[in-house]
C-alpha cells in the first residue's frame, strides 16, 4: 500500500479495501474495430492497460488481483490471434519481472497450463519460481481457464480419493471443494469487474464468485484507467454486502 496512492485519491478508504478484485478484460477486439485496426493491435493496447492495472492495485494494496487474459474458449479463435496472444504474454511476462522483484509481487497462473505453448508454459513457470516467496501480491493470470474445467478437476480429485479410502463422501464440505480448485488458498474475489458493457460471466470464478460484487462498465478494456478503477474501488466501498443475510 502507498500512501501517494491514497493521497491522490482522497475518497479511498484504505481501511475498506476488497482483498481480491477479479477482471474480465474484454473490449480489445472492438477498440481495434473502431480504429479499422487489426484485432491483435486491441489486444497490444490491452497489455498496456493489464501494466498499470497491476501497478495501481499493488498500490492499493490489493492481495490478489485475478485476470481473465485467455479463456478455454479463446483456443479457437484464429490460429494468428491465438499466437499473437501468446506472444504478447511471453512479452508481458518478460517485461515485467523487474516490476515483480522491486514491488515482490508473486505471479500465479490458473487454467490448464499443460495446453499453453512449450516455451510460454516454460516462462511462466520460471517466473512463478523467481517470484514464488513474493507477499506484497499475488497477480493471478488465468489462462486457458474455464469455470466449469476447473470444477470437473476438482470433483475429479476428490473422487479418486474418496477411492482411494482418503476422504469419506459424507465428510465433504464447502471447504473440501474450494481446496481442489485451482484458486485453493486465495480468499474469493470481492468484486468482479467486466469491461465493455457484456452482462456475462463467461465462465469465469464461477464458484468463487459466490458472493462477489460484480461492476460492469461500457468501457472497452484498452480504454480502461487507474482513475476509472479507482471508481468502481470506491463505489464497493459504498456496497452493503450481507452474504445473504439481513
Ligand atoms: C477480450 O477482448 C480479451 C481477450 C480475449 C484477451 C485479454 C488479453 C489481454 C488484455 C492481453 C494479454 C494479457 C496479458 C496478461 C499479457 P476481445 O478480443 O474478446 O474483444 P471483443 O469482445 O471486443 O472482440
Amino acid at each position: 500500500m502507498k500512501s501517494e496512492f491514497f493521497e491522490k485519491y482522497p475518497q479511498l478508504d484504505p481501511a475498506k479495501m476488497p482483498a481480491h478484485i477479479a477482471i474480465i478484460m474484454d473490449g480489445n477486439g472492438r477498440w481495434a474495430k473502431k480504429r479499422l485496426f487489426n484485432r491483435v493491435l486491441g489486444h497490444e493496447q490491452g497489455v498496456k492497460v493489464v501494466v498499470d492495472t497491476v501497478r495501481a492495485c499493488h498500490d492499493m494494496g490489493i492481495s490478489v488481483l485475478t485476470l481473465y487474459a485467455f479463456s478455454t474458449e479463446n483456443w479457437q479463435r484464429p490460429q494468428l490471434e491465438v499466437t499473437a496472444l501468446m506472444f504478447l504474454l511471453k512479452k508481458f511476462l518478460k517485461s515485467q519481472l523487474p516490476d515483480m522483484m522491486e514491488n515482490h509481487i508473486r505471479l500465479n497462473a490458473i487454467g490448464e497450463i499443460e495446453r499453453l505453448p512449450d516455451d510460454v508454459r516454460n516462462l511462466l513457470y520460471d517466473t512463478m519460481k523467481i517470484t514464488e516467496n513474493h507477499r506484497e501480491m499475488l497477480l493471478n493470470l488465468a489462462l486457458s481457464y474455464g469455470g466449469r474445467t476447473e470444477i470437473v478437476r476438482m470433483a475429479q480429485q476428490i473422487a479418486r480419493k474418496a477411492q482411494n479410502g482418503e476422504i469419506r463422501p459424507e465428510d465433504i464440505t464447502e471447504e473440501t471443494v474450494a481446496n481442489h480448485l485451482y484458486t485453493q488458498g486465495m480468499p474469493d474475489p470481492d468484486m468482479i469487474i467486466r469491461t465493455s458493457g457484456e452482462m456475462r460471466i463467461s465462465n469465469f470464478l464461477l464458484w468463487q464468485m459466490a458472493y462477489s460484487e460484480i461492476f460492469i462498465t461500457p468501457t472497452l478494456w484498452p480504454d480502461f484507467s487507474t482513475d476509472e478503477l479507482v471508481n468502481i474501488v470506491i463505489d464497493y466501498q459504498h456496497r452493503e454486502r450481507r452474504f445473504g443475510k439481513v
